[in-house]
């Protein structure tokens, strides 16, 4: 977002904020889920995600639910030296409004001129009723957000071109198209603040689930702002002499959640020979933890300290591993395992000739190539 537009800009805003942000925001009143009990076995449920007429999902009684109670997902904490004489404040339930709170400080400070954006990514934290399949919904996760300022007659326009370019950003990082689709929130599903909104969903391994959300905010946050602060959040165009309230368009992705997709989209079982299976994440190379590991052949007879020089030099440019201990083969197989897309043997030649072995993990392939050519061949194999 930021390093590959000249007109975003980064910020990171507080996680404890002044609470009227939360009325402001509309999340005091609005940010709850319906929840039961069954009143045999004590599971509680989101109301509005089981069927209310049918067996208990746990223990199977029938009639045995409460009735629907209204759960504020914020989590609430007090500001001051005792329970009794602090303020109670919100830890944050997502990142945007640090971003609306701040977005007259942007304007004034940050040579920006409509249309613009302003990312962060930061901690949210959500009182879940019901946490479930590994990370995909935790009470504390990470959001990635981006709110694009803009003249509201443009917000149909823009809303598309955002769509489009989300879309376009998996594709980058190398996540299966296949696996990827949008879902248009119908009337009735819409957040209060949203005139328009699309999901971005991935086919996990336990199903269908939101992955991302694009919403089109209007002048709502921008407006309620105004309104319980006191201050002015309008936008005069210098050209046009026009004063107005610009309209959001957000993009709100978990970062949590990418990475969940991503281990999920990548993991493979692969039968290599003859009922050999290897494990492999097919990460793409940007996005693996380690770009390049680095093998001797042996330990001794100098192969681990021409290694270890090889690694080093490597290491300016990419994130590496050395690792020396076992047969080879079982090295590549550990690399496979956590999704390192290349690995770099040095042997007995590559003393006399200053070669050595890389061999891919998507392919097996292996090729000998001078050491001095590694750094440059690497760059453009992950480019590719
Ligand atoms: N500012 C708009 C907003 O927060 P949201 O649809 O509530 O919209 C956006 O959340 C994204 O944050 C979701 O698509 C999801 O990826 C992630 N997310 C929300 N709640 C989460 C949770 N409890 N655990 C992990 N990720 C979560």
């Amino acid at each position: 977002m930021t390093q590959l537009h000249d007109n975003i800009v980064g910020i990171d805003a507080s996680i404890l904020m002044h609470p009227r942000v939360w009325e402001a925001s509309g999340h005091v009143e609005n940010f709850h889920d319906p929840m039961v009990d069954c009143k045999q076995c004590r599971s509680r449920f989101r109301a509005d995600h089981i069927d209310l007429n049918a067996a208990c999902p746990n223990c199977g009684t029938r009639d045995s639910f409460t009735e629907p109670r209204e759960f504020n997902l914020m989590f609430k904490t007090v500001m001051g030296p005792t329970d009794e004489s602090g303020t109670a404040v919100y830890l944050r339930p997502e990142t945007a409004q640090g971003i609306y709170v701040n977005y007259k400080n942007v304007l004034q400070s940050g040579r920006v001129k409509l249309p613009f954006g302003i990312a962060q990514v930061g901690k949210a934290f959500r009182n879940e009723i019901v946490t479930k399949n590994f990370i995909f919904r935790t009470c504390e996760f990470e959001q990635m957000e981006m709110q694009y300022f803009i003249h509201p007659s443009q917000d149909d326009e823009v809303f598309e071109t955002w769509k489009e370019a989300r879309m376009a950003y998996y594709e980058k990082i190398g996540i299966r198209m296949d696996k990827l689709r949008f879902k248009e929130h119908g009337p009735d599903e819409l957040a209060h603040y949203a005139k328009a909104a699309f999901d971005i969903e991935y086919e996990f391994p336990f199903g269908w689930q939101e992955l991302e959300g694009i919403h089109n905010r209007t002048d709502f946050d921008l407006k309620r702002h105004a309104e319980f602060s006191g201050k002015d959040l309008t936008y005069l165009d210098d050209q046009t002499r026009e004063r107005f309230v610009p309209y959001i368009i957000e993009t709100s992705a978990g970062l949590t959640r990418t990475l969940l997709m991503v281990l999920s989209d990548a993991y493979e079982e692969e039968e290599v020979a003859d009922g050999d299976v290897r494990t492999v994440l097919r990460f793409h190379p940007d996005l693996a933890p380690i770009t390049v590991a680095v093998f001797p052949l042996v330990k001794k007879d100098g192969l681990a300290e021409l290694a270890r020089e090889v690694e080093k030099e490597l290491r300016e440019d990419f994130a590496t591993f050395y690792d020396q201990s076992g047969a080879i083969g079982r090295r590549y197989r550990r690399q496979d395992e956590i999704g390192t897309p290349f690995c770099v043997t040095v042997d007995y030649d590559s003393k006399e000739d200053q070669t050595v072995t890389l061999r891919y993990r998507d392919s097996m392939e292996q090729v000998r190539l001078p050491i001095s050519e590694l750094s440059s061949h690497i760059r453009k194999a992950v480019k590719e």
